[in-house]
């Protein structure tokens, strides 16, 4: 016999977290960074220093931004032996497999900043996350591709060197367009954090334990891979080349208005944004720029794309579930664009997720009164009954 019953465990878990970095009103579409508009750092500032902001609190001075900036690119470079360590993976392996191996795998080459009380190790750490994740998904597509390993160079800017260390080969280098580049930035930027989302809080729950910093990135990387969250904008694209035409939106919408259909539309919808994601303002308008700077501007995906949203956002079920696009909608249609395969789409926003989940990682274990997590649970179980000999089962 089964039945609710709540006791009292001794101890209060608040159920929510606080923090000081990433603001989202789901009603009015606003996402703040550190107070800043997403809107206007994806306009006016970069990757990189939307890392510096996320990381110290505030926008950094010249100075201050050039000392990080140098730290973040001399230490872009992998410790040689890891080479062996992708080299065991399949080649069929999926990137997120090798991504979340490799930054777990992190703990074991860079054992000298796991000590998460010693404020020095830990912004070492913090610093190895952001510089190292490029090259660590780069090589994950090498590695896919049977293409020879990359490596980055100190010459190129962040965004430039991630798309080179997976576009170059040894026969030819790769000259990268300012406009895709710029792009490239922009996506990071707009992924780079978003309050206490699903793998943000697995980072968070993994932390309060004081396990190293690579292994809490790495179960982020986990949850992130499912395609309720990051894994959306690989299901997106899939689905948008599924419906492959705009005749056949309408099927595809029924199909995703009908409860006993597990189908849904991958990249609408979201937790918290009962109005746009703002963000996929942002990442519509550079898809235009960069499928027009390819010469792709009729790209049929991106027409079925633009067609899907107007029927959905016209249509009533869709208006009273208040589902609209969200970041991972227009994603896909870029990345494609720029050459990725769709098996690539979450491990780039793993890249750039890994600056907010090392932000708030390095905000909880700073936190004087931080605990060990432990979510409350109602038991629904049954109650306390007494064992019973399998003869009289
Ligand atoms: C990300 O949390 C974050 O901030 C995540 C993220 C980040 O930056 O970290 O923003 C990144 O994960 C974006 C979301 C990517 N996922 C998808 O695009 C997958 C498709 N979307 C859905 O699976 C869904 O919208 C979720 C998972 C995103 C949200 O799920 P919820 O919270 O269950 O949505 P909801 O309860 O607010 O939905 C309300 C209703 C439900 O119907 P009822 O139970 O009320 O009858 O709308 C329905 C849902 O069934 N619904 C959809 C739908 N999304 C929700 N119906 C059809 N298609 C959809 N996409």
């Amino acid at each position: 016999q089964t039945g609710h019953f709540t006791f009292d465990p001794g101890y209060t878990s608040t159920g929510s977290t606080e923090s000081a970095i990433t603001y989202i009103d789901g009603g009015k579409g606003t996402l703040l960074y550190r107070g800043y508009p997403i809107e206007q750092l994806a306009d006016k500032s970069s990757f990189l220093e939307v890392a510096y902001l996320l990381l110290k609190g505030e926008l950094p001075s010249k100075e201050e931004f050039d000392v990080f900036s140098d730290t973040v690119t001399r230490h872009t470079m992998l410790h040689q032996q890891m080479v062996k360590f992708f080299e065991g993976f399949r080649r069929d392996a999926h990137p997120m497999a090798i991504v979340c191996g490799a930054v777990g795998a992190m703990s074991a080459f860079y054992h000298d900043s796991t000590d998460i009380t010693d404020p020095e190790q830990r912004t070492i750490a913090s610093h190895r996350l952001i510089a190292k994740i490029p090259t660590i998904v780069a090589w994950a597509y090498k590695y896919s591709i049977g293409q020879p390993f990359v490596y980055p160079r100190n010459d190129l800017d962040y965004a430039s060197n991630f798309l080179r260390m997976c576009f170059a080969v040894p026969a030819e280098d790769y000259e990268v367009s300012p406009t895709i580049a710029k792009a490239m930035d922009r996506i990071f930027t707009l992924h780079a954090d978003h309050e206490q989302n699903a793998s943000t809080s697995t980072v968070r729950l993994a932390g309060s334990s004081h396990a190293n910093p690579f292994a809490c990135i790495a179960a982020g990387v986990a949850s992130l891979w499912g395609p309720a969250h990051g894994g959306a904008n690989e299901a997106c694209l899939q689905m948008l080349r599924e419906i492959g035409t705009v005749d056949r939106i309408p099927e595809f919408v029924a199909r995703a208005k009908d409860k006993s259909d597990p189908f849904r539309l991958m990249g609408f919808g979201h937790r918290v944004y009962k109005n746009f994601d703002p963000r996929a303002t942002v990442m519509q308008q550079t898809a235009k720029e960069v499928l027009a700077e390819l010469g792709v501007a009729n790209n049929p995906t991106l027409q079925v794309a633009q067609e899907l949203e107007r029927i959905a956002l016209e249509d009533e079920y869709f208006i009273e579930k208040k589902l609209y696009p969200n970041v991972d909608f227009y994603s896909g249609i870029i990345l494609d664009a720029i050459g990725f395969p769709t098996e690539m789409f979450t491990a780039i926003f793993a890249l750039a997720r890994t600056v907010g989940w090392t932000s708030q990682w390095a905000e909880m274990i700073e936190d004087p009164k931080q605990k060990i997590g432990r979510p409350r649970q109602l038991y629904t179980g049954a109650t306390s009954r007494d064992y019973v000999e399998i003869s009289k089962r």
